[in-house]
């Protein structure tokens, strides 16, 4: 059976660094609460030139050199994005101009925080089903533009940066073995950025307004997650007959600690099989596997034959996982 593998990962933060004490000077906030209620310290902030396929396009040349690869034998890029650089055209076409990777088809994917598993999954079926060989697959995102500082409820939370694997089909027993994939439109509103698109159009009146900012029920939105988490988890060790002893690494979408430790606990992952970045880079959306997997290979905690449990949640809702024996 042809699997796909990921042959390649690599991850670009910007340079500029915020910290909780930078934002206790910004707003409302004190770095007590931000850490003890998030487990984040500080986030990468993109320079005001570096827009979403900027990060991308650094993460994904990573990537491909981690790869042994040149960009001529990509066959498909897809860019997992909540912050696109346009509406259209995708960000995936400008990032295929960019890296020279001219045998690419290329799409965006937005999924949300959950989007680089749903890419992986995307990226995994047209592998299995033969239609493309080489995927080149990024989470990439520029959030902090978009928040509004007056609002420590949101701002406080993301972080901006890229990670990009690449995945080749490959004869054999390492791969990406599962995918699972959930959604429920119903709680759309629980968290969303309401203008931009043809719902609300950006017009003088509402510029400034809060339809152009994030809205979020947060407590609402915790208690939707832990339970996701679970489920996605649960889904994952039941579709390979697995328990979460089994697990070597679990690499969690990183949107807040204690979101993360509940369904961690509940699942039975114990500390060390959880692979933590976020105090270092905040809930970076779609790009938040992608970097903390780079991160846990270069930390040496993801080796050949270790099994890799991943999961996400994110507005939509969308929530799903993937394992991968790697
Ligand atoms: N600094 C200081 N105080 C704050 C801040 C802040 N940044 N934000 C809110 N507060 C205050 C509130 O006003 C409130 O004050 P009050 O008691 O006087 O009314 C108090 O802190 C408690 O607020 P809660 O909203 O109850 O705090 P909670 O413990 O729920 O934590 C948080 C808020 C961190 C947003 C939490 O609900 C959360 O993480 N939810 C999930 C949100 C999330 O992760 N979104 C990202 C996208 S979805 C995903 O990636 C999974």
């Amino acid at each position: 059976m042809i699997r796909a593998r990921v042959i390649g990962t690599g991850h670009y933060l910007p340079e500029r660094v915020l910290t909780n004490f930078d934002l206790e000077k910004m707003m409302d906030t004190s770095d007590e609460w931000i850490r003890q209620r998030t487990g984040i310290e500080q986030r990468h902030v993109a320079a005001p030139d570096q827009a979403t396929s900027d990060l991308a396009v650094l993460a994904a040349q990573r990537a491909l050199k981690d790869a042994g690869l040149a960009p001529f034998d990509i066959d498909l890029i897809i860019c997992c994005t909540t912050t696109p650089d346009h509406l259209f055209p995708a960000t995936a076409c400008l990032i295929q101009h960019r890296i020279e990777a001219r045998n690419a088809a290329a799409f965006d994917l937005n999924a949300a925080c959950s989007g680089f598993v749903y890419g992986l999954a995307t990226a995994t079926a047209f592998i299995e089903s033969g239609r493309f060989r080489r995927v080149l697959l990024i989470g990439a995102e520029v959030a902090t533009n978009r928040l509004n500082w007056k609002n420590r409820d949101t701002a406080v939370l993301f972080g901006d940066g890229a990670g990009a694997v690449v995945l080749q089909g490959e004869e054999g027993e390492r791969g990406v073995l599962s995918t699972y994939l959930a959604a429920d439109g119903a709680d759309a509103h629980l968290l969303m950025l309401p203008a931009g698109g043809s719902r609300i159009v950006p017009t003088k009146e509402n510029i400034g307004t809060e339809v152009h900012d994030f809205q979020m029920r947060g407590q609402e939105l915790f208690k939707r997650a832990v339970l996701a988490f679970g489920s996605a988890i649960q889904k994952a060790l039941e579709q390979n007959g697995i328990s979460a002893s089994d697990v070597d690494l679990f690499i969690p979408h990183q949107a807040n600690v204690r979101i993360i430790q509940a369904a961690a606990d509940r699942a039975g992952l114990s500390g060390d099989k959880v692979f933590l970045n976020l105090d270092k880079v905040g809930n970076t959306t779609a790009a938040s596997i992608p970097i903390a997997l780079d991160q846990a290979l270069q930390a040496g905690r993801v080796v050949p034959g270790k099994l890799i449990l991943l999961a996400a949640f994110g507005a939509g809702l969308t929530w799903g996982s993937a394992v991968i024996r790697w």
